[in-house]
């Protein structure tokens, strides 16, 4: 099959790979001319695990390609993925003007060819249909616009797109549907579903998942708060609810907050949604500003022990928003730097993958450490904010002999209370009372 993806980003450039690897003959494009320029030199622009040999094995093998030149890809292709940017606006709803822009250059590249627009950025209900109706202003070829959302996780991105839990496709297109469910058959051979159902359904399908996964996050903050306050130990009690199989064990660890680039604009978006029809979203509403209060958790926790901040030495591990990522979109750990730097704190941040995207943000209001025991030297504190694996068992008589304080806040709760205090460190986790 013949595949054109508009937008090289953590998506689209994971969907052109994972299809190009089964055989498809795949075109990403992006207008970002850097971009496109360095993937030409196998130049992978984000940090994501398998992806760079899967894009490098693929252009070897010539199906794969990259190019900036839209209309060549659409003209060449049957299929056509949209996976722009949905970025979010003040008030909560979407700047949609990168998908109407692609929908216009679509409209105008295709003539006669039949084509099928795939849309996979995340976008309100109503959004492919409207892509539709801007395309078919400018041709009079025969095309389909479906709702195709895409659930991959960043840090796991390949591996989601080649094993989906489920495929939505929104289509009111019954042959449409046919031609996709061949598309992504070699990715279901365990047999998870491709369900198909209309194109309302499918764009809201995403929003749903999106929206109680970041839920069950705020809810699990929340009652960690609680159990501060009480002297419970949210992780004792995280262990009690997760072998209910009705609440699961995922998605209810607490922390400093969901970030990336998708929870917390889906929420507010979709409670946006809910405002433009008149319908109160109160659940959405709250775990948004659940999560805002959330990120700041540490930084409040530094001011009940240390007092005055000023001049303070704060080491901080973790500024991806998650693991397994570069990606610091809307990460706990922006909130929590600026804070300290607010009160005049001297912040030395490490994380294995994301100081790029770190220094694009602050520059030089904050120190870069080389590595994760030399950002240590001399701190008052050192700050857990990402859970990346090379944190889960560090050198703690090392830590104690680099940091001037023996304070540790740990924002994700992977180490032991007991043998740190044995150690003689100061320990602040998330609700443990
Ligand atoms: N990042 C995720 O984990 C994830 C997961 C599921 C869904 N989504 C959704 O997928 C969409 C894309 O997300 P992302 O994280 O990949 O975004 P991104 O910002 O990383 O990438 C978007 C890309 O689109 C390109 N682009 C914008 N306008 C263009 C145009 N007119 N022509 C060609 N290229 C253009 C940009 O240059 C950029 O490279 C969003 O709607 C997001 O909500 C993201």
């Amino acid at each position: 099959m013949h595949i054109a993806g508009i937008g090289t980003g953590y998506v689209g450039l994971v969907v052109g790979a994972c299809l190009a690897d089964i055989g498809n003959q795949v075109i990403c494009v992006d207008k970002a001319e850097e971009k496109i320029k360095a993937l030409k030199k196998n130049k992978i622009p984000i940090y994501e695990p398998e992806l760079d040999e899967l894009i490098i094995r693929n252009r070897k093998e010539g199906r794969l390609s990259f190019t900036t030149n839209l209309k060549e890809a659409v003209v060449k292709s049957k299929l056509i993925y949209l996976a722009v940017g949905t970025p979010p606006k003040k008030d909560g709803s979407l700047d949609l003007s990168d998908v109407y822009h692609v929908a216009e250059d679509i409209g105008d590249a295709i003539r006669d060819d039949y084509k099928i627009i795939i849309n996979k950025s995340t976008v309100p209900v109503g959004t492919a249909r409207r892509v539709g109706e801007i395309i078919r202003k400018r041709t009079n070829a025969p095309f389909d616009v479906i709702s195709n959302p895409e659930f991959l996780k960043e840090g796991n991105a390949v591996e989601d797109f080649m094993k989906p839990d489920r495929i939505i496709i929104g289509t009111d297109n019954p042959e449409v549907g046919k031609i996709m469910k061949d598309l992504y058959a070699p990715f279901v051979r365990t047999g998870n579903p491709i369900i198909v159902m209309s194109i309302e359904s499918a764009e809201m399908t995403k929003y749903a998942s999106n929206a109680i996964l970041a839920a069950k996050i705020s809810f699990m903050n929340e009652i960690s708060n609680l159990s501060e306050k009480v002297g419970a130990d949210i992780e004792e009690v995280r262990r009690g609810m997760g072998y209910d199989p009705r609440i699961g064990a995922s998605f209810i660890f607490p922390g400093v907050g969901y970030g990336g680039s998708c929870f917390p604009k889906d929420v507010k978006a979709i409670a946006n949604m809910g405002r433009e029809h008149n319908v109160k979203m109160l659940i959405s509403e709250a775990v948004e500003l659940v999560n805002e209060t959330q990120k700041r958790i540490i930084y409040e926790k530094m001011k009940t022990h240390f007092g005055s901040l000023k001049n303070k030495k704060i080491a901080i591990w973790g500024l991806a928003f998650k693991p397994r990522t570069d990606d610091m979109r809307e990460a706990p750990s922006i909130v929590t730097i600026n804070c300290l730097l607010k009160e005049g704190v001297k912040v030395r941040v490490y994380d294995p993958e994301a100081m790029d995207n770190a220094r694009k943000i602050f520059g030089n209001k904050i120190e870069y450490g080389r590595t994760s025991y030399e950002c240590l030297e001399n701190a008052d504190a050192l700050t857990l904010l990402t859970e990346w694996n090379e944190f889960r068992k560090p050198d703690f008589e090392k830590i104690s002999r680099l940091l001037k304080n023996k304070v540790i806040f740990d924002g994700r709760n992977i180490y032991n209370i007991e043998r740190l205090r044995k150690l003689g460190f100061t320990y602040y986790g998330i609700g443990r009372g």
